[in-house]
């Protein structure tokens, strides 16, 4: 391994996250023939892989992953336990009510545990033991969730024989940490997948926010008996960050559906429902009613806002032991197919992901992209143009939407609003790509590509994987792929666009350069990827526009030279504090 040193380390804000995300620390149990095992098999056959041209495992439908992992998180229970506790005396209590397949702990404002039971039965016994606190000054709204609180009868006789639960940590690294992995690394390509590999949300991780999903779905089932909340965006999607948003989808449609092959004879019954003018208004009540509950009943749920006005309603706010940031939406069930096509192209091919999450970081590195709304392009709009670009090689790297809808078969038929969705959900029946380009030479070509695309009179759509005639004059068009009259990046401004099209520009210019500069091991410089994710580099470019003096590859060798003379020390200072974001 090239024994790179790091000097300007500190200065990478790829890898700060939001303050209060959780940083699960665990100590993770795992079955064979469990999800946490299959999840563990499938990584170790990505990361043995770098071209995509592997033999591949059969990995499951998006579908059968869902299901298992709901039905996991059905059997699991989220405890707040005292800070000093013996792990095995209180995994000794809960097995009172049945055997327990997994646990871990993690820190978030305090130490919590997950604990799944191998039956969901255990859970009910463990709710039945259970009793709502009495308090001196406050009272408290009774809710039997599974979100429980462990008290010490008497915390003093425990002191002697407590252990310390070892919690090991499973936050992403710091960002000095991160420069060092990367700027170590081998090559770009292995700078990539380091960058995946430290990124990528962890089993923990994920197993936390189908959890949370199950915790919001006891709670608005409150009202509507057999609801479903379900996960999609980047928490499922194979592209999420740690520290990324929890999107959720209270799903309706099953409701009463359920009976309705079972009546007979010349009847029907059908509910008395309240009939309101539109789908948007139902949307909007339901979720208005649903965002009371979460802020009044909802245990751990802080912050509700009730966004009902915008395009897609939704009830927006943190849960706090979780600590993730979750939209709460209903009616959005293209989104959730999105989501499934993701996940499928995000498994075809080993460097999908690996290039979806550098060129993610490389956004939030330069402020393209930002948690709050605005006229920045978003990560979704990113991906698209990643899995576009792939599809623009030769051989293509990932196939169109329209093929996978050719590969589609009876079952696979999925209509929307009147919107076809139909593609193959069995990715093992997709053709891996011939492709063997690798990712240093893909990330060159990106930005390459996209420094010179024309964006004036051409939209990227992946349905056909070809660029086609704007049909409107956003700077930015990206079909939407599912309803295809919608633009999905109609928000980004014309200057969000430029700065993109520059700050690409600029990053094939230094790749481009990695050949003939490429720092000595000894040197204290960034390269590769981690040059890219400088800070100062989108500084420089902005400053260098407004005083529109030198070209671009002057300014670029005078930002090199500055950073040579750089100290370590002013690095420490700029420690990351910038990327409070985890949009990325
Ligand atoms: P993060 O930034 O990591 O949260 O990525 P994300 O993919 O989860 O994005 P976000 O939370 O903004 O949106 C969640 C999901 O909603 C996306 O994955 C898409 O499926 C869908 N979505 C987001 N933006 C749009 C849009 O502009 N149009 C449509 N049709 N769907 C969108
Ligand atoms: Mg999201």
């Amino acid at each position: 391994m090239a024994a790179r040193r790091v000097g300007m380390s500190a200065r990478l804000l790829l890898c700060a996250q939001r303050s209060q995300v959780l940083r699960p620390t665990h100590r993770l149990l795992s079955c064979p023939g469990t999800v946490a095992a299959d999840v563990k098999r499938e990584e170790q056959s990505s990361r043995s892989v770098e071209t995509g041209s592997e033999g591949r495992i059969p990995k499951k439908k998006f579908s059968e992953l869902q299901k298992e992992r709901r039905e996991q998180a059905q059997r699991t229970v989220l405890i707040h336990c005292p800070n000093k506790i013996s792990e095995k005396k209180f995994l000794k209590y809960l097995s009172q009510h049945g055997p327990i397949s997994n646990h871990f702990f993690y820190e978030s404002f305090g130490l919590y545990a997950v604990v799944e039971f191998c039956q969901k039965e255990s859970v009910t016994s463990l709710q039945n033991i259970t009793r709502t606190p009495s308090m001196d000054t406050e009272a408290a709204i009774p809710f039997k969730s599974r979100f429980f609180n462990l008290k010490m009868k008497n915390p003093s006789s425990q002191t002697s024989e407590q252990s310390c639960i070892q919690c090991s940590n499973h936050s992403p690294p710091s960002s000095k940490k991160l420069s060092e992995l990367l700027c170590y690394a081998e090559s770009i390509d292995d700078q990539l997948n380091t960058l995946l590999k430290e990124f990528q949300l962890t089993e923990e991780d994920i197993k936390l926010r189908y959890l949370t999903c199950s915790l919001i779905e006891d709670i608005a089932a409150a009202y509507f008996l057999d609801c479903t909340v379900r996960p999609f965006g980047s928490s499922v999607n194979s592209f999420g960050k740690l520290g990324c948003d929890l999107d959720m989808f209270l799903d309706l449609d099953e409701i009463g559906k359920l009976n309705t092959n079972k009546t007979s004879g010349n009847f029907l019954m059908e509910f008395q429902v309240k009939n309101v003018p539109s789908e948007r208004v139902a949307t909007q009540k339901i979720l208005s009613v649903i965002g009371e509950c979460l802020d009044h009943f909802g245990p751990g749920c802080v912050g509700v806002q009730k966004i009902l006005n915008a395009r897609c309603p939704l009830v927006r706010f943190s849960h706090q032991a979780s600590g993730f940031q979750c939209d709460l939406t209903t009616n959005n069930r293209i989104a959730l197919k999105s989501s499934e096509l993701l996940y499928i192209y995000g498994a075809l091919d080993s460097r999908v992901r690996a290039m979806v999450f550098s060129i993610r970081c490389w956004a939030r590195a330069h402020s393209l992209t930002s948690s709050i709304p605005g006229s920045w392009i978003t990560n979704f709009s990113l991906t698209m143009m990643v899995i576009f670009f792939l599809q623009r090689r030769s051989p293509p790297i990932l196939p169109t939407l329209d093929y996978l809808k050719t590969l589609a078969d009876a079952e696979d038929k999925c209509i929307i609003e009147g919107h076809n969705c139909t593609f193959i959900r069995d990715l093992n029946r997709i053709k891996p790509s011939g492709n063997t380009e690798t990712l240093e030479s893909l990330l060159k070509e990106f930005f390459e590509y996209f420094g010179n695309f024309a964006f004036n009179k051409n939209s990227i759509n992946i349905r056909q994987g070809r660029e086609q005639n704007k049909p409107e004059s956003s700077p930015l068009h990206i079909q939407n792929p599912f309803e295809t009259s919608l633009n999905i990046s109609k928000n980004v401004s014309q200057s969000q666009l430029q700065k993109f099209v520059d700050l690409a520009r600029e990053s094939a210019w230094i790749l481009s350069q990695e050949d003939k500069d490429r720092p000595s091991p000894s040197s204290n410089q960034p390269w590769g990827l981690a040059a890219l994710l400088l800070p100062s580099v989108v500084n420089s470019v902005s400053l260098a526009k407004k005083k529109r003096k030198k070209p671009a590859s002057e300014r670029i060798k005078n930002l090199l030279e500055s950073i040579k003379s750089s100290s370590p020390e002013n690095d420490t200072n700029t420690n990351g504090k910038r990327t409070v974001s985890t949009q990325a």
